[in-house]
């Protein structure tokens, strides 16, 4: 059986949109900075790339979290593998993730962060498959809404690989 992946979305579309991103989450942030929450591993790349085109103030801290289920499915059963290295007490705090599936992951991590009182707490996630939500979260900035497919790249993994693809795709096995 061999893999191959189908680009869902171009690097230069994906590199637009982050473009775009850092300038309106920039405006919104102006005159107070904010600390970026990237959740491992998968939100790094989009963290660095968002980072990069941010005007405000920026400080960064990671956060890593394992759902326990099997390669493609999250139980909602959420571990801190990683915690932060700071306090977040009164800052403006943006959690960057790779992406929001059933919600459950985030959900858990944003309720684990409101307990430590920071001055704001928002969610950007540079994918979003709002079809298979089963547990509410508010996204405040999303990248893309793509439909109910299993995506590798920019961070994201199938098994631990394709997270260095530069563009967003969709794993095809064939027989
Ligand atoms: P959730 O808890 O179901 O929202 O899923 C959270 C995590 O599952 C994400 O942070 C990803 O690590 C992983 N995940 C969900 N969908 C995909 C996908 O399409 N490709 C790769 N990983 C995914
Ligand atoms: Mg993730």
């Amino acid at each position: 059986m061999s893999e191959k992946v189908r680009v869902l979305i171009p690097e230069e579309e994906v590199e637009r949109r982050i473009c775009e991103m850092g300038k309106e989450i920039s405006d919104q942030y102006q005159g107070e900075g904010v600390h970026l929450v990237s959740v491992l591993k998968g939100g790094v790349f989009f963290t660095c790339e968002l980072a990069k085109r941010m005007t405000v103030p920026v400080s960064l801290d990671f956060m890593s979290v394992a759902s326990y289920g099997n390669d493609t499915k999250s139980s909602g059963v959420v571990k801190v593998i990683k915690d932060l290295d700071e306090a977040i007490e009164g800052k403006h705090v943006l959690v960057v993730e790779d992406i929001v599936d059933s919600g459950r992951t985030l959900r858990y991590l944003l309720e684990n962060l409101k307990r430590r009182n920071p001055k704001s707490l928002k969610l950007c996630t540079l994918l979003d498959k709002p079809e298979r939500r089963v547990t509410e979260v508010h996204v405040d900035y999303t990248g893309f809404q793509i439909p109910d497919e299993f995506v590798v790249g920019y961070g994201l993994d199938y098994r631990q690989r394709y997270r260095n693809l530069p563009y967003v795709g969709v794993v095809e096995l064939d027989s």
